[in-house]
């Protein structure tokens, strides 16, 4: 990361923490999914770029691999091409978009997240690669985009729907602004199914709870494979494939947590404290609530 590449006046250290500190380990500061990451800021896990997610591991061996691989594969599932006019929802600082211009050349990028300070920072990214005629990066709600109706052949969303207030409204508006034909992707993290015994299912439920409040996930947001598959049906798509990927993502992830000590400590301390107890554990345990799609679907032609 270089100098400029800060989202604001530096917080202060002592301020930081307590505001992490809150956030995480208390119901005094339920957080909007735009303040969590005004907090995060550019404190991202990758070495290189500013990707926040978790990562595709079928042959990835750093996080950086993993997350690019998880882009590539949410462009490769959309099949972008040449012809294609993409709208990206919740793209971060605009690494995937970045990305699948140099893999697939798409004619335009309409990006669109919530968050001002990482608009601000990915807008100056696009432009220094010179990029900023073909990647437009716009503040807005992936539940109400100021987009017009049928003016895209692609959605994507990666790793960001479990936060959209709600994700069957965002199904809605993917739905309005594709053409005929077009194409929604998501890489998205939902509720796995629940295991059998007390005690484990119990675990899920609290594990899920703490995660959505932690990261502002709406209670309608709690799906499972079949009900998200029904929403985006609801919505009016078709051809749906909602695959689970779960074990392409958190075991590596979590294997790399234990294993890359430059990975962790680039982690804020308050983020990195919990996993001093769950990398005793393992993936299939710390992970228990989640499961991991990647989700495609077409509107009709
Ligand atoms: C986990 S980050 C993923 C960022 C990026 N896709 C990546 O893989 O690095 C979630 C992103 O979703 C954005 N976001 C959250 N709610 C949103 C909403 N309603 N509309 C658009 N973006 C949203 C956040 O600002 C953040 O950029």
């Amino acid at each position: 990361m270089t100098a400029s590449e800060t989202v604001g006046p530096p917080r202060g250290r002592v301020r930081e923490a307590l505001d992490y500190v809150l956030w995480a380990y208390t119901p005094f500061r339920p957080m909007s999914a735009r303040d969590i990451y005004d907090l995060v800021s550019t404190n991202a896990f990758t070495a290189r770029g500013l990707y926040l997610n978790l990562g595709y591991w079928k042959t990835a061996r750093t996080i950086d691999q993993a997350c690019e691989a998880l882009a590539a594969l949410v462009g490769n599932t959309a099949a972008m091409g040449g012809d294609d006019e993409v709208v990206d929802v919740g793209f971060g600082f605009a690494d995937q978009d970045m990305l699948w211009m140099q893999l697939f050349a798409p004619r335009r990028i309409t990006g669109l997240n919530v968050t001002p300070s990482q608009v601000r920072l990915a807008r100056a990214r696009v432009a220094r690669l010179g990029l900023a005629d073909r990647i437009e990066l716009l503040e807005g709600s992936a539940t109400a985009m100021p987009l017009a109706d049928a003016s895209c052949d692609i959605v994507t969303a990666v790793e960001c729907a479990f936060h959209f207030d709600t994700r069957e409204r965002f199904f809605a508006e993917a739905f309005r602004v594709l053409r005929p034909g077009g194409r929604l992707v998501l890489a998205d993290v939902i509720r796995n199914a629940p295991e059998p015994g007390g005690f484990r299912r119990r675990v899920q439920e609290v594990t899920w709870a703490a995660f959505a409040r932690t990261f502002a996930v709406p209670p309608a947001n709690a799906d499972r494979r079949e009900g998200y598959a029904g929403k985006l049906r609801a919505a009016g798509f078709t051809d749906l494939r909602v695959d689970s990927i779960r074990a392409l993502v958190f075991p590596g992830w979590h294997r790399a947590m234990g294993e890359d000590a430059a990975l962790r400590r680039r982690l804020h301390l308050a983020g990195r404290l919990p996993y001093r107890l769950l990398l005793r554990l393992d993936a299939n345990t710390v992970y228990s609530a989640f499961d991991y799609v990647l989700a495609v679907a077409r509107k009709p032609a």
